[in-house]
């Protein structure tokens, strides 16, 4: 396990293109088997969950091969339709590949995906629509075996617009026999990406982005060329660096109306955002002294994304005066906080609710990461430390940001990774 070196106190800024999304990338890869020919998807992140589900795809029979960032995935040779539990508990997005294995084979045997550190995160909303649509689901030993002779379309309500639940219920209801109706969908970019993908394959999708979304079943889906789009998340994280450390930096890629809430916190903190039509391209401009003062909640999209608050909290810890941040999507999402406050940060956590008093400097710190952004959010606050910082849980880094220590040093930082 690795863990970085990070001497803080330079600024992040220049240029940098934003890489394609993690969040939408991995579901277009579980949907890939249901398109039964060759798939080329161009902007692919070189990622460790991609190269995880990769691996899934490979374990069921698919080719799959990276040339630069055009990933070609053929998946015609299925020949298996069970993973197990070892690679579902690597990754829980792998749970997406029980919508597209049953509506591509009319079964799947998948390891239950378990909890996570951010929170329980269970899948009875996938399960129960699952069940709507005529998929029969035993549990045993820890496997769900899910089993579904004819899927039958559905009109389904979910309690919570889940992300997950939206996706894995496209992709069954792609294939699926007459029309469901998802009502309270998710509305993430991610899920447009999704619908845009299944569509250039054949799909009849209707309403993405919206709470309601209909899908007609089709008989058979073919392949198709896409581009996944730029990663909000990322671009959020490189901009949350950027200010805390008072560096301009100019991002290429990210799409506006899916950084709205992000933009109207950030702005709040002082720092100019300028969208220029280039590229696109978003520039930021911080001010002399990041200041706070309002008060913050995560929510499903459009509402602030709970990805990015670790890293606004990270950025919080510079500014003047006083944040509360309310943590309405995961329950156990603020782990970073305790490592901020051995920076030299003042959090006081009470369940959901994290209060941010900024102070003057943060000083580096031996500090662990435990998920993907609250290890980046650590990353972000060591290069606007004082100082020396360790920075443990590269691992989860890893899984969604490109070589972000070469990212970071490409754009100033003092940063690297040691094994
Ligand atoms: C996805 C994203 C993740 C992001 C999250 C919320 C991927 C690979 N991951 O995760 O980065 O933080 O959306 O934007 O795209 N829930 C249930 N029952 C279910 C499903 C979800 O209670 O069956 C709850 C979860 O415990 C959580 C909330 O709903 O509290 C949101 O989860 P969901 O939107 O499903 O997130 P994921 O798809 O897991």
């Amino acid at each position: 396990m690795g863990y970085y070196i990070v001497r803080g106190g330079r600024t992040i800024g220049g240029e940098f293109a934003v890489r394609g999304s993690k969040n939408a990338a991995l579901p277009i890869l579980a949907a890939c088997i249901l398109a039964e020919d060759e798939v080329v998807l161009e902007n692919c992140p070189h990622i460790r969950d991609v190269s995880l589900t990769l691996e899934i795809l490979q374990e069921l029979g698919c080719k799959a091969e990276f040339s630069g960032r055009t990933l070609t995935i053929d998946s015609r040779s299925l020949s298996k339709t069970e993973i197990g539990r070892d690679t579902v508990r690597k990754m829980r997005s792998s749970i997406l590949f029980l919508g597209a294995l049953l509506g591509r084979t009319g079964k799947a045997v998948l390891g239950h995906p378990g909890g996570c550190a951010i929170g329980k995160r269970p899948i009875d909303l996938h399960l129960r629509a699952f069940e709507k649509m005529g998929v029969v689901v035993r549990e045993r030993d820890d496997l769900l075996d899910c089993e579904a002779p004819h899927i039958l379309g559905y009109d389904i309500y979910l309690d919570f617009p889940s992300v997950g639940a939206t996706e894995n219920i496209l992709l069954l209801a792609a294939r699926a026999e007459g029309a469901t109706v998802i009502h309270n969908a998710a509305k993430e970019p991610e899920i447009v990406a999704l619908a845009q993908f299944l569509r250039a394959c054949g799909a009849e999708i209707y309403g993405e982005g919206t709470s309601d979304i209909m899908v007609e079943g089709v008989r058979k889906l073919h392949g198709a060329y896409f581009t996944i789009p730029a990663d909000r998340i990322e671009a959020g994280t490189f901009l949350c660096a950027a200010a805390m450390t008072g560096g301009e930096i100019c991002l290429k890629g990210p799409e506006r109306e899916q950084l709205e809430a992000f933009e109207r916190a950030i702005e709040r903190t002082g720092c100019r955002l300028e969208w220029e039509s280039c590229g696109p391209c978003l520039r930021l401009r911080p001010p002399k002294r990041l200041s706070s003062g309002f008060t913050l909640a995560t929510g499903p999209f459009p509402c602030f994304p709970t990805d990015l608050q670790p890293l606004i909290m990270s950025l919080l810890t510079l500014a003047e005066g006083t944040c509360m941040i309310s943590e309405t999507v995961f329950e156990a999402r603020f782990s970073h906080s305790a490592e901020l406050c051995r920076m030299g940060a003042d959090i006081r956590i009470d369940g959901r609710n994290a209060t941010i008093c900024g102070v003057k400097r943060l000083h580096g710190a031996e500090v662990s990461g435990k998920d993907l952004r609250g290890g980046a959010a650590l990353l972000a606050a060591a290069l606007a430390a004082e100082g020396e910082s360790i920075v443990h849980g590269s691992q989860f880094v890893e899984r969604g940001y490109e070589q972000i220590e070469k990212a970071f040093a490409s754009l100033g930082g003092d940063i690297r990774l040691a094994e």
